[in-house]
Parts: structure tokens; sequence; C-alpha cells
């Protein structure tokens, strides 16, 4: 098999900076397409964060003047992976957050903070550095997404293009005097080009100029075709539905693994499973929970949006709170869920434990403790905590929707006997629908035999990269063939 060369394109990567999913799987192609002989390098914003670990490495690349300052690209190397850091201090050295600033709003020059990116890895695509140049260039999300375009309008040979759809809900639009401003010419501006709605689509003009597109799942790859799940893009993604896949995403099993967790007090795996108790007893007494073996413990580790449900578990909350159940969450965000997760704490004490914030550490404490995690997302084009509870006992209890449809084998009557349940699935998205699943799922827990097989059974699933590693090499290799120029 022949070796080919490839450029991701991304605002996060993941340990190096990361506010969600997409961190983890920008961080873990590299690894896994190695395997299948791709040399993945990855373009990544010179956010502080990342500035401050890639010191080593040199520049190959200036540029005098990238939407109003001076930038270079610096390649250099960190946990195994090639890194080009886009440096740009007029763009990126800010100290809040990689999309908002100290007032929780959109910084309001976003447009040209990853339209920055975009232009510099294109111009890697279209072969500006020595010795590197692409067959292939991948951008993820809307962040990434104008670079198919800039290659598109500059109208040389160029590399075979992909977009991937993390989550469709962020689309990055902007006014359309921003065209000439965004190096993008007028004729740019049309509805087989970037314009979406009178505006400028950075999504949109990936999707419609990208050779192939993918998303995290092949359900969410179906739902992105319809108007509850397309946010407006749905006509354009049915008129390409030809170049359209659904690849599942992995899971970093190096960093994923209840058998070698440094965060973990007890390590464990499905041979040891009672030993995982200890980790039990370890997070009820950190989130000030009664440590009580018997509990029905829940976890949740989650961005608190409304994409992801939990305003149903507040409202659910009062009926499960009258068994055996407790709560474990881990999550920040929205205000309102927040401050509502706050009081259910001082609601319940000893029952509900809630650490508002981030932590790697607890987030993996809770997925070797807790006995059923939840995740009841609207939409949820893959998830991965949800695998991540596959890995660790920890049997997930989901939507059925997107990527949990697909990941989650549902414990029904057929399921148990043929010993091949997962987890369990509940539909619609609703209060009542979530409830009878909490009762349903505290009925199976109770049969100490029949949990057990399920957690085993969840723990022996193959959540790896090996297979999505795989279909995204094919997927290079067949466009790749048909590249332009
Ligand atoms: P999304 O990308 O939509 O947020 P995913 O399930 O794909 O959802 O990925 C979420 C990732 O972020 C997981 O690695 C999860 O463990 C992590 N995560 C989310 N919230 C927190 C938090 N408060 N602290 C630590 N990790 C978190
Ligand atoms: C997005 C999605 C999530 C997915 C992640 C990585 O953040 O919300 O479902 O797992 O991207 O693809």
């Amino acid at each position: 098999m022949s070796s080919l060369r490839a450029l991701a394109i991304a605002s996060e990567m993941a340990p190096l900076v990361k506010t969600g999913g997409l961190a983890d799987v920008v961080g873990a192609l590299p690894h896994a397409l190695a395997a299948e002989n791709i040399e993945l390098r990855t373009l990544i914003p010179g956010y502080p964060e990342v500035l401050g670990v890639l010191h080593a490495g040199e520049t190959v690349l200036e540029f005098d003047d990238l939407f109003g300052g001076p930038a270079w690209i610096h390649a250099a190397r960190h946990n195994g992976a090639a890194i080009y850091a886009l440096i740009a201090p007029h763009l990126y050295a800010r100290e809040s957050g990689l999309y908002t600033g100290p007032d929780g709003a959109d910084y309001p020059d976003n447009a040209f903070r990853f339209a920055a990116l975009a232009w510099a890895g294109a111009q890697i695509g279209l072969g500006a550095l020595d010795g590197f140049t692409p067959d292939v260039v991948h951008a993820h999300d809307w962040q990434a997404a104008l670079a198919p375009a800039y290659m598109h309008y500059a109208e040389r040979p160029r590399p075979a293009t992909i977009v991937s759809i993390h989550n469709i809900a962020f689309q990055g639009q902007f006014p359309k005097e921003l065209l000439q401003p965004l190096r993008l010419p007028p004729h740019a501006f049309d509805i087989d080009g970037v314009e979406y709605y009178g505006a400028i689509g950075f999504l949109k003009a990936g999707l419609q100029l990208a050779d192939r597109i993918t998303t995290v799942s092949p359900s969410y790859a179906r739902e992105i075709e319809t108007p509850e799940f397309g946010m407006g893009l749905e006509g354009l993604l049915r008129a390409r539905a030809d170049r359209v896949s659904g690849i599942l995403n992995g899971v970093d099993e190096e960093t994923w693994n209840p058998a070698t967790d440094a965060h973990l007090g007890t390590r464990y795996d499905h041979w040891s499973l009672p030993s995982r108790a200890r980790n039990k007893a370890a997070l009820q007494k950190r989130l000030r929970l009664r440590v009580d073996p018997d509990a029905f413990l829940l976890g949740v580790v989650s961005r608190l949006s409304w994409q992801k449900g939990l305003d149903l578990l507040l409202d659910v909350l009062p009926q499960l709170m009258r068994g055996r159940a407790q709560l474990a969450l881990l999550g920040a965000g929205d205000k309102t869920l927040e401050e509502g997760f706050v009081a259910a704490e001082a609601a319940h004490v000893g029952r509900v434990g809630v650490h508002i914030g981030y932590s790697e550490e607890l987030a993996h404490m809770i997925q070797a403790g807790v006995d059923a995690f939840l995740v009841p997302s609207r939409f949820e084009p893959c998830g991965l905590t949800q695998l991540y509870a596959l890995r660790y006992g920890a049997v997930p209890i989901v939507s059925r929707v997107g990527g949990l449809k697909d990941t989650i084998v549902d414990a029904n009557e057929m399921a148990l006997q043929a010993d091949v349940a997962t987890g369990l699935q509940f539909s619609p998205t609703t209060a009542d629908a979530l409830a009878i699943a909490l009762r349903e799922a505290e009925r199976l827990f109770e049969d100490a035999e029949t949990w057990r097989k399920i957690q085993v059974n969840g723990m022996r699933t193959d959540v790896s990269w090996r297979n999505p590693a795989r279909r995204y090499a094919r997927l290079f290799r067949d466009v790749a063939a048909t590249r332009v120029g």
C-alpha cells in the first residue's frame, strides 16, 4: 500500500487544546491513520496554550500580512504527531476562551481568526511548503471549512478536499460585506459558492465545494438531510448525498483504558470487575455523596447546553430521588443549567454531587465509578462519552439519536436473551421517556447478574479507531485518485 500525505485543519487538538470531542478526534487521527500508511500532519491555531507546549521546532512558512498582522507557521512534533501551529499574535494571543471573550460572547473578529486558519491550510495544500505537499486536505467543522473554497477559487492544481461535520449547529455565518476582506472573489458570492441566506457561510462553502463530506456517524449522516437536524443545510446535503458518508469516531485506547488509567485509585478490567466498587466509593467521597455500595449511581460528564438535553434530567430528578439513585455530574456551560444542578445538590445533600468546571481527572473517575452513564442528547453527531462508558463498565443510558443510536445496543428483551445488550436507549428525547428509561435501568440494576452481563458486553465492544481508520483511509485514497491537476 503506497503512502499518502494528508493535511488536517482544525481549531482544537487534544491534548494541546480542547473544548469538546472534536479535539479528541483530531488528536487521535494522526496515530490511527499512521497504521493505514497515511501521513497526516495537522494545522491548528497557535493559541497561548499550544505555544506554551510546542517550544522546539522551526518556522517553515511566513505571511507578511494575514488579515491584519504578520503570521508564520511553526512546525513541531507532540506526542508523536506532526503539528503545524499557525502563529498570528493579532488573532490568537488571547487569554480568554478559544472562541469567546471574557464576557462569553464570540470574539468580533472570529471570521478573520478562522479564515486565517483556512487560508494558511489552503496555501499548504497548494504547495507552499518545501517537502510537504498533501494529496488530501481534511478540514474539520466550520472553523476550517473555507480551505476548500480558497483552493477552489485559486484555480490552480490542488489536492483533493474533505470537510468533516462534527456539529452542524455551528456554521460560521458572517456579513456579506466581508467577502473582499476575506480574500474571496466577487463571483464566490453565489448559491454554488459561499453565499448562505444572504450572508457568507463558512461551513456552507466547505460543504458546497469540498470533494467529499463526512460526518461522525451513519445515523447523523442521514439525520442532517432532514429539516429537523439539518439546521438549514439539509437541502445542500440532500443534493450532494452521493458525496456524504458517516464514519463513527473511535476511542483513544491508551487515554481511556481502565486497566492502566493513572487517574484511578483502583485499576480493573472485565475479569476484575468487582474491584471497580472501590472507584465507586472513591467517587462518592470525592463528590460528597453518601458512601453506599448499593446506591444506583448515575454519572454525567458534559458540556451543559441545549443539545445535551440535561434540562430533562433536572425535570425528572425529584422522581429519581424517590428510589435508590444518586447522581454525579461534571459539566460547565449554560448558566441556567449550572445553577439548576447546584440547586439540586443543595436540595439533595448526599444524593446529588455536582462539580461545575472542567476536570480530566474527575471525568475519568466518573466513568470508572458510576453504575450507569447518562447521555440524553436532543441530537448527537457521534458522542464520545458513551464510548468511554462502554470501556469503563458504566452502562450507557442514551437517547436514540445520531451516534448514540449507532453505538449502544438497547437492553430490550431480545437483546437480553441473546446476551448482546450494552446499554439502554430511549425515544423521543423527552422527560417522560427519560424517566421510563431510568426506572427500567434501576430495575435491571437490581438483577446483579444481568447488569454484570451488560457491563461486560460493553467492555468487550470494539470502540477502537481500527475500523474507522480503515474507512477514512479508503476514503482518502478514493478521493486522492480524483484530485485536480
Ligand atoms: P461534544 O464534543 O459535543 O461536547 P463528545 O461526547 O463528543 O461531545 O465529547 C466530549 C468530550 O469532552 C469528552 O472527551 C468528555 O469527556 C469531555 N468533557 C466534556 N465536559 C467535560 C468537563 N466538564 N470536564 C472534563 N471533560 C469534559
Ligand atoms: C461534536 C459532537 C459530538 C462528536 C464530536 C466529535 O462536538 O457534538 O457528538 O462526538 O464532535 O466528533
